[in-house]
């Protein structure tokens, strides 16, 4: 068994794990800071590096605790280094660094999207490789070809903003708190799909890449008025909003699953796996099982634990990278981008 620490504060979860072998999960230990960015309405870049680096070493700690883990029984450390917020990157990959150090362990640097696109085979059994990956979250949305987990090539992405960012925006627009995603995906169960008809947009024909700013604008403009950006809301019932929710979700699931099906048909694979914080999304979970059930096609959506930002999907990066050989530094740096 090779046993890797996985350390993750790209964004604003501050997270470590005990994997064994990419699979087997010890611990998972996420500490989110929801309640801290609730009040602005969206994650605060200082607040963010902060508070992580308030917990890091508590959360590092209690991971170990949990697995029943001493620093000897590591085989290596590893660390989000790209992308997300710097200074949320930096806090990790500075005490991953200092841990690596001092423990004389191998320091592994794993890329964030690369770690959601494997996130469907963490305790579970792995998915029959190759897969198209749709991976949906907060800063990304992309479709990756996952011949296995050593060789990733991404097939598409969004051009504008990324699908969780575009939920998160409408749910503001409807007056629902922060973070907007899993409010939508409540509220809409109580709401018609059908009722607004609001835009799709595939880009050139047969394109694997994203756009969701025009559907997100589309709502805005449905609630306030043609050229408004304000005012509307007041004269909506629940029922409207519920609806309008409704409508929306509709919008960006049938973009993502029927994308999904071209990039499967397109690379000629059978099997499809999900993973990002979207990935929860209960109508999203739904309309994909049924696509690929239709298609005959293998579906595997990450466990709720594993699609949003965990440190499990990093020791699992952090395994095949040290099954290649590829180590870092001690001069690795954050990169945002
Ligand atoms: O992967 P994640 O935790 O962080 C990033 O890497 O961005 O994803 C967070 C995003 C947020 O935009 C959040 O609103 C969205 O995932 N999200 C959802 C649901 N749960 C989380 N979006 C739609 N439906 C959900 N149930
Ligand atoms: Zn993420």
């Amino acid at each position: 068994m090779t046993c890797i620490l996985g350390i993750e504060t790209s964004c604003d979860e501050t997270a470590a794990a005990v994997v064994d072998d990419g699979v087997h999960v010890h611990s998972s230990v996420v500490a989110s800071q929801t309640d801290l960015h609730a009040k602005y309405g969206g994650v605060v870049p200082e607040i963010a590096s902060r508070a992580h680096i308030e917990r890091l070493d508590a959360v590092v700690e209690e991971a170990m605790t949990r697995a029943g883990c001493a620093s000897a029984d590591l085989d290596a450390v590893a660390v989000t280094y790209a992308p997300g917020l710097v200074g949320s990157l930096l806090i990790g990959v500075t005490g991953a660094k200092t841990l690596a150090w001092a423990w004389g362990k191998p320091l592994i640097a794993v890329h964030h999207i690369e770690a959601h696109a494997i996130s469907p085979a963490i305790g579970a059994e792995a998915p029959p490789w190759p897969a198209v990956a749709l991976i949906a979250s907060g800063g990304h949305t992309s479709l990756f070809l996952v011949r296995d987990p050593d060789h990733i090539e991404r097939l598409g992405q969004t051009t504008d903003d990324a699908a969780g960012e575009a939920f998160d925006k409408v749910a503001t627009i409807l007056g629902l708190p922060y973070p907007g995603g899993p409010q939508i995906d409540r509220v809409a169960r109580n709401g018609d799909p059908r009722r607004f008809d609001f835009p799709r947009t595939w880009l050139r024909r047969d394109s694997l890449d994203f756009s969701f700013s025009g559907v997100k604008t589309a709502v805005l403009y449905h609630v306030n008025g043609k050229g408004r950006t304000r005012g509307g809301l007041e004269k909506l019932s629940a029922q409207d909003i519920a609806d309008v929710a409704a409508s929306f979700q509709e919008a960006v699931v049938d973009v993502l699953v029927r994308k999904t099906m071209k990039a499967a048909e397109l690379a000629g694979v059978r099997c499809v796996v999900m993973g990002g914080g979207v990935a929860a999304n209960s109508r999203l979970r739904a309309a994909m099982t049924q696509a690929c059930g239709e298609r005959g096609v293998v579906f595997r959506a990450a466990e709720m634990a594993y699609c949003i930002d965990n440190a499990a999907m990093i020791a699992a990066v952090g395994y095949y990278k040290w099954r290649r050989g590829e180590f870092a530094s001690l001069d690795l740096d954050a990169k945002p981008t």
